[in-house]
């Protein structure tokens, strides 16, 4: 284990330690517009063995490999026509496909977790599209924080998750989105909502031009989505309209409390607060009630992570 970590500015120099750092195989912290993640060399074993390492899974789940553009998922996926719709309609950005791993990929095994698929995504923000360019390669990268906890939208956040367990954390300030990626199963020709997530489903079911079934267990799954995740140290109780005297409050829109997602009700700006938020109120040390929030549009990742994040442990 290292000693020291670094926190590297997203600038020229940055990246390219950044890009070193990955090419030898250490794991790196990068910024996404969705939440930072915890990087490493997607076709080298160890590195991707110690991302399991660090975080403290308890099983082998795969991880999403993030390539700088569609035309290098073909070497690792086979593609399909309701991918190309859907990476030209959100690519980059926050949407993961889920497709068939090419036999001849170079991927490293643990990635996929010896799974015949693989999860790709192209993500759009600046720094993580710079690291990819100079690292040449996919970077695989789940949120960097431990398994179970809530996912860090701030460099302070992985450094307090993780602390010394990564190398370097490539900081550029708070992820836009807030929330992680939509992910597409498209391993038939029926495309599955497998995590709900940046990408709100009544779009990606526009870009399709139908409607899509959400995985009810029946069908392939999202290994990683456990009904107990992204918890905070206290209980989190749900569609509170105000709090029991022990509690925090997150409020959204009239409801308001301790910290209001968004005052104005607007849910892409709930989405960029959730996480920090609740890291904020998990800070006080008490137990967290939660305003309701509106099920559609981004409302529907939101309602997800709150429902894992209360869900018994
Ligand atoms: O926004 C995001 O997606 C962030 C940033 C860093 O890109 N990443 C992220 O990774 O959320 P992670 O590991 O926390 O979640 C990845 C999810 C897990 O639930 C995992 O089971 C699922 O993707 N997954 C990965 N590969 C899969 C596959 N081949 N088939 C089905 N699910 C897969
Ligand atoms: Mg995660």
């Amino acid at each position: 284990m290292r000693t020291t970590q670094l926190t590297l500015p997203a600038d020229e120099n940055g990246i390219t330690q950044a890009a070193v750092l990955l090419k030898q195989g250490k794991l790196v912290a990068l910024p996404t517009e969705t939440v930072y993640g915890l990087g490493a060399d997607a076709c080298n074993d160890n590195a991707v063995a110690a991302i399991f390492e660090a975080k403290g899974r308890p099983s082998f789940n795969p991880l999403i490999v993030h390539i700088p553009d569609a035309a290098m998922a073909r070497e690792y996926a086979e593609w399909n026509d309701n991918a190309s719709a859907l990476a030209s309609a959100f690519w980059p950005g926050p949407l993961t496909l889920v497709l068939p791993l090419r036999p001849d990929s170079s991927l490293s095994k643990l990635v996929t977790a010896g799974q015949p698929s693989v999860a790709l995504r192209v993500p759009k923000h600046s720094a993580a599209q710079r690291l990819l360019r100079a690292v040449d390669g996919p970077i695989a990268a789940p949120s960097a924080n431990p398994s179970g906890r809530i996912s860090p939208t701030t460099a302070a956040h992985v450094a307090a998750g993780l602390g010394k367990r990564v190398a370097a954390i490539l900081d550029d300030g708070p992820c836009p989105v807030g929330l992680e990626s939509t992910i597409i199963g498209l391993t038939t020709n029926e495309p599955i909502l497998l995590r709900a997530g940046g990408v709100s489903q009544d779009r990606i079911e526009a870009a399709l031009g139908h409607a899509i079934e959400i995985a009810d267990g029946s069908q392939i799954v999202a290994p990683g989505q456990l009904a107990s995740h992204y918890a905070p140290e206290g209980t989190v109780r749900l569609n509170a309209t105000k709090p029991y005297p022990n509690e925090v409050m997150l409020g959204f829109g009239a409801i308001d409390g301790t910290l209001n997602l968004s005052p104005a009700g607007d849910l892409t700006q709930a989405a960029a607060n959730l996480f920090n938020y609740l890291h904020q109120l998990d800070a006080i040390k008490k137990p967290i009630a939660v305003a309701p929030i509106p099920d559609h549009g981004l409302g529907q990742a939101i309602n997800d992570r709150l429902r894992r994040a209360a869900a018994p442990r």
